[in-house]
């Protein structure tokens, strides 16, 4: 069984290339047909095609995010299928995203009222530029003509930063939506929840990734060690903690902001700074502080 899907897995078909183009020409079809359905004439409807298009492109960088993680802590056939198509499913979310360019592109240029009175934020309009740098940056450099201009740390740090960035928008943008406190949009629909969950995931498994690798390490270098049980008591109550609030951020969100913001320099720095104060991550954060404590070995 599992060797059929992995000849399955191998087919033409479905991987590299014509991967690619299977996701991504219907994928544009779709977006194509919805522009012609929305009403591109008013700056509301462009501003609708973008946030349609970019729920396009939303599932892909989650996905890139999460299938490196997902084949150190279940490998088998299918993960490594995603392994062997990471590159293009970055592809589709690039294409997805090039939609998404287009329609800010139009609504910057043929609705500029619109776009300055009811869109424009400094701070937004920054970590979505940062974005779309790191976007064709990480496009150009995955072909070999970009590649080689780069040394492998420098194609590293660029596609590492990237993708993290990119999930981290879409991330706390969801997270944002989800009543987590002032900005909140007071109707999330339930793709935000599923969106914000996924993006969740995808990151929570590559803290999960993490612990297993430092353990198999520890376990490789000195066999003898072991966690003590203080530090795996502590480690799961520190990560159920993270569970718990990053479910229920509109509890705690005003007042962590008010804390966080309430030196001036930090305030100063929420004007300007993309995610400051980082609220959406906190709870990744309080959950990787978890990991590293029950994965910590004493000999
Ligand atoms: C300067 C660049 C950008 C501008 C001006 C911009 C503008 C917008 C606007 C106007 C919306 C609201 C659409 C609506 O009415 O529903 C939106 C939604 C959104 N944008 Fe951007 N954006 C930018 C870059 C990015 C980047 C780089 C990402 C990263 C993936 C991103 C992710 C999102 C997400 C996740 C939503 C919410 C979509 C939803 O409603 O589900 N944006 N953006």
């Amino acid at each position: 069984m599992s060797l059929d899907l992995k000849a399955l897995l191998k087919n033409k078909a479905i991987n590299k290339w014509r991967l690619f183009r299977l996701i991504s020409i219907p994928m544009s079809i779709v977006i194509f047909i919805a522009t012609m359905r929305a009403d591109m004439s008013t700056g509301e409807g462009v501003s609708t095609m973008i946030g349609f298009s970019v729920r396009w492109a939303v599932p892909f960088i989650f996905l890139v995010v999460a299938i490196s993680s997902v084949q150190t802590l279940f490998p088998g056939p299918f993960p490594m299928w995603l392994l062997r198509n990471r590159k293009y499913i970055g592809m589709c979310f690039a294409v997805a995203m090039a939609w998404q360019g287009l329609f800010i592109f139009i609504m910057s240029y043929f609705f500029r009222e619109y776009y300055f009175a009811d869109v424009y934020f400094f701070r937004d309009e920054l970590e979505g530029s940062i974005g779309y740098i790191f976007l064709p940056a990480m496009v150009v450099t995955s072909f070999e003509f970009g590649r080689k201009h780069l040394s492998s740390k420098q194609w590293k740090l660029i596609h590492k930063s990237g993708i993290y960035f990119l999930w981290a928008y879409p991330f706390s943008t969801y997270w944002w939506s989800l009543c987590n406190g002032l900005s909140c949009y007071n109707n999330p629909v339930p793709l935000d929840y599923v969106y914000y969950s996924v993006g969740f995931l995808a990151f929570a498994l590559r803290i999960a990734a993490w612990g297993k690798q430092r353990q198999q390490a520890t376990k490789r270098n000195a066999p003898e060690s072991r966690t003590p049980l203080a530090f795996k008591v502590l480690g799961g109550a520190v990560i159920a903690f993270g569970l718990f609030i990053s479910a229920y951020g509109l509890y705690w969100q005003e007042r962590v902001t008010a804390f966080l913001t309430a030196p001036k320099w930090s305030a100063n720095l929420e004007l300007w700074l993309p995610f400051w104060p980082y609220e959406p991550f906190l709870s990744l954060f309080i959950i990787g502080l978890g990991a590293m404590l029950v994965t910590k070995t004493r000999t």
